[in-house]
């Protein structure tokens, strides 16, 4: 049923009301004073904005192979602080941005190896990360474990309170007049010259002139979406913890930190309120069943770069399905008059959501995103 006051003729309708559709809507009402609706199914629980760890991470997330996608997650990276900036005024609200960096430890002599190809790689293309020795490592962040065998440290790198950071979104995008309609999209249709029909799944007809499908791993059971997208988008699980510091704790990390342990990759994302989530699985399951298995192994390996991780209160396990791609990178553009995709952005939504609202606010407004998307469109699935 559509909210008390929702606009039944809109001149966008965004389909999907995570970080992505969120950003995109308060940017379009904000920039030329359309009128915009958000149409979500709901759902918070396993919404993969707010089951995320909120890393911004261009550098220390960049791997060999997907320099088209780095030069992208940089881009966003430059934009993010004064996006946010923006948004806590216009949220009244604080979403606990950190610019400490993030360091990346290694823990035995086959992870220090892959770290030191790692550095040859980012130092390779210009990438600022500073190599480490064990004792430096430590002395930024003494709680990592002795054993710990050398660092690499990405001073750029951001993080944000994803869930802060989600709830500013969609405060501002309300005082920019965007409303919300409970509901699940089943197709996106042509209705009439000009014209775009989107309908729920309830049988209710919403038009508008533009539509923006940002629906995530969702947007593969939309009709009327290219079939070449809708294969592309898969979900990918990811299961993530949330620890807090007792009372009389005070934080035991500072910045992020990326640990690799006899090859395997965790993280450890740091808030200022004592707050330390630590993630996550990456399993091509499309479930939200938190296992013992998952939260063994993260607690394992977290332990094992940060021994005081045992004192910690574990506070909750959560579950989410990113929106993964065909070839992880995400899916910007339009795809017929009217209808404009913003999805698979898999690893990296809360990362690329300022970069995406500019994106589509230039595409809802006739202009081209920045040339870093060109990599992007929904052209090259086709
Ligand atoms: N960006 C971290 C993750 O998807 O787990």
């Amino acid at each position: 049923m559509p909210a008390k006051g929702a606009q039944m003729n809109p001149d966008v309708v965004v389909v999907g009301g995570g970080v992505i559709g969120t950003a995109i809507a308060w940017r379009a009402a904000l920039r030329s004073r359309r009128r915009v609706t958000i149409i979500d199914p709901g759902g918070d629980a396993d919404k993969a904005s707010l089951v995320a760890a909120g890393m911004l991470g261009p550098v220390s997330e960049s791997v060999f192979g997907e320099e088209e996608l780095l030069a992208l997650n940089l881009l966003a990276v430059a934009r993010f602080p004064e996006f946010n900036r923006e948004l806590e005024t216009a949220a009244g609200t604080a979403t606990g941005l950190r610019t400490e960096g993030t360091l990346s430890v290694a823990y035995d002599s086959g992870d220090l190896a892959a770290l030191r190809r790692l550095a040859d790689f980012r130092h390779g293309i210009g990438l600022r990360a500073e190599v480490l020795a064990a004792r430096e490592c430590r002395r930024l962040e003494p709680f990592l474990a002795p054993n710990v065998s050398g660092g690499l440290l990405a001073p750029g790198d951001l993080s944000v309170d994803n869930r802060r950071y989600v709830r500013a979104l969609r405060e501002a995008a309300a005082n920019a007049g965007v409303e919300v309609i409970r509901g699940k999209v089943a197709t996106v249709s042509e209705h009439a010259p000009g014209e775009v029909a989107v309908t729920l799944t309830t049988g209710e007809l919403i038009t508008a002139t533009s539509v923006v499908v940002a629906a995530g791993w969702a947007t593969g059971a939309i009709d009327g979406v290219p079939e070449a997208i809708r294969k592309a988008v898969r979900p990918v699980k990811g299961q993530i913890l949330r620890l807090r510091h007792p009372g009389s704790l005070p934080p035991i990390l500072t910045r992020t930190i990326r640990a690799l342990v006899q090859g395997r990759d965790i993280y450890l994302v740091p808030r200022a309120d004592g707050e330390l989530v630590v993630g996550a699985t990456q399993e091509e399951r499309d479930d939200t069943d938190a296992t013992a298995g998952a939260v063994h192994d993260l607690l394992r390996d977290a332990q094992t770069a940060v021994p005081a991780v045992s004192e910690l209160i574990l506070a909750e396990i959560s579950v989410g399905l990113r929106p993964g791609s065909a070839d992880n990178g995400p899916i910007v553009g339009a795809v017929s008059d009217g209808v404009i995709v913003a999805t698979g952005h898999f690893r990296n939504g809360i990362l690329l959501s300022a970069a995406t609202a500019d994106a589509v606010a230039a595409l809802l407004s006739g202009g081209e995103p920045e040339r870093q998307w060109s990599a992007f469109t929904p052209g090259r699935l086709s």
